[in-house]
């Protein structure tokens, strides 16, 4: 396979702006077990999840995420030269929902969904990485879902883990060369399709404990060779962000690959797992406790539907708060 070791490289890539966004409706465990036959007790215990929000179409959230991230990087919108929408909960079927962000956010660019499911937001970073080779300055990656358009929440098996948000970055070049996408791994079974897909017009259809495994086995697989790209132990990551899906997903990974729970990012208790959203919503959370300064490795671990999976490992250097 190509190598993915990207060190070096005199661009620089730096998180201009983070922003994230809830919608404000919130439906608790206790709320669903009035549907269902569950409890929570149950759903913390085997998923670490105490609640989801809910409401709002995709491109709502997703250009209130952008809004704060562009806010925070002090960027207009004709400063930006591309969208990355990733998104597994799209507004139509067709188009896609990145062209109405555009307009909302009065971007005058390039703008297209990336379907990755729970990965498409690290996938869109590494994308975005390549249009700054290309000559692009600025470009908007966000994550947002509705899951809530395409979960059946009376349905035990699915409906105690998905919720709606957003989250979103301006990143750019570094001429510092401070910070850096120091290596990426990205991957696809295809395989595994059936494992958690929804026909158009249905709801998500899951089979959890095969989802679990193969989660645990890509987690695994891309974390070492995104370390092994970038010439980094584990011990040298200062903040791994892993998607939000099960807590005993990250703790199973966790205990082969060495990571800390100290180490890692976490906001599954309060948001649920929201998809493509999980990742950048948890890395504003992470900006705002002051848990990263200039020169910090850190990891983001997406894994998802696909199956799919995209780890990087950036030097970070942007915003601190
Ligand atoms: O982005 C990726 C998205 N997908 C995922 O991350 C899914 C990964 N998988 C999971 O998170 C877990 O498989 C679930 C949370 C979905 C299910 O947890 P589990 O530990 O795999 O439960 P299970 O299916 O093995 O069921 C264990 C028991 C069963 O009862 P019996 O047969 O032992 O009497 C189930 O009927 O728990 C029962 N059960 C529940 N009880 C209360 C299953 N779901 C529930 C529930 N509430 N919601």
């Amino acid at each position: 396979m190509a190598s993915h070791q990207l060190a070096g490289s005199s661009l620089g890539f730096r998180f201009s702006g983070v922003g994230s966004y809830l919608p404000a409706e919130i439906v608790t465990n206790d709320d669903l077990a009035e549907a269902m036959d569950s409890s929570d007790h149950w759903i913390r215990e085997r998923t670490g999840i105490g609640q989801r929000h809910v409401g709002g179409t995709t491109s709502e959230l997703a250009t209130e995420a952008a809004r704060a991230a562009m806010k925070r990087a002090n960027v207009g919108p004709d400063e930006i030269d591309q969208l990355l929408l990733a998104t597994t909960s799209p507004d139509y079927i067709c188009p896609g929902t990145a062209p109405a962000v555009a307009e909302a956010l009065g971007l005058d660019c390039g703008a297209l969904d990336i379907q990755a499911a729970c990965s498409g937001w690290v996938y869109g970073l590494v994308h975005a990485n390549g249009l700054l080779l290309q000559g692009m300055e600025r470009i908007l990656v966000v994550g947002a879902e509705a899951l809530d358009r395409i979960t059946d929440y009376t349905d035990r098996g699915t409906g105690i883990l998905f919720g709606n948000g957003a989250g979103a970055a301006v990143v750019e070049r570094d001429p510092s060369g401070e910070g850096q996408l120091l290596s990426f791994d990205l991957g696809a079974a295809g395989e595994f399709v059936h494992i958690l897909y929804a026909e158009h017009g249905d709801v998500l259809q899951m089979d959890g404990k095969e989802v679990f495994r193969q989660a645990v086995k890509a987690i695994l697989r891309s974390a070492n060779n995104a370390l092994d790209r970038a010439d980094l132990s584990v011990g040298e990551i200062d903040l791994v962000i892993p998607h939000q899906a099960n807590i005993r997903i990250v703790e199973s990974a966790w205990k082969k690959l060495g990571f800390s729970m100290e180490q890692t990012g976490m906001r599954l208790e309060e948001t649920g797992n929201t998809s493509a959203a999980s990742i950048p919503l948890v890395l504003d959370k992470m900006l705002d406790e002051g848990r990263l300064k200039s020169g910090d490795n850190v990891m983001f671990l997406g894994f998802g539907a696909g199956m799919t999976w995209a780890t990087t490992i950036h030097r970070w250097a942007g915003e601190s708060r």
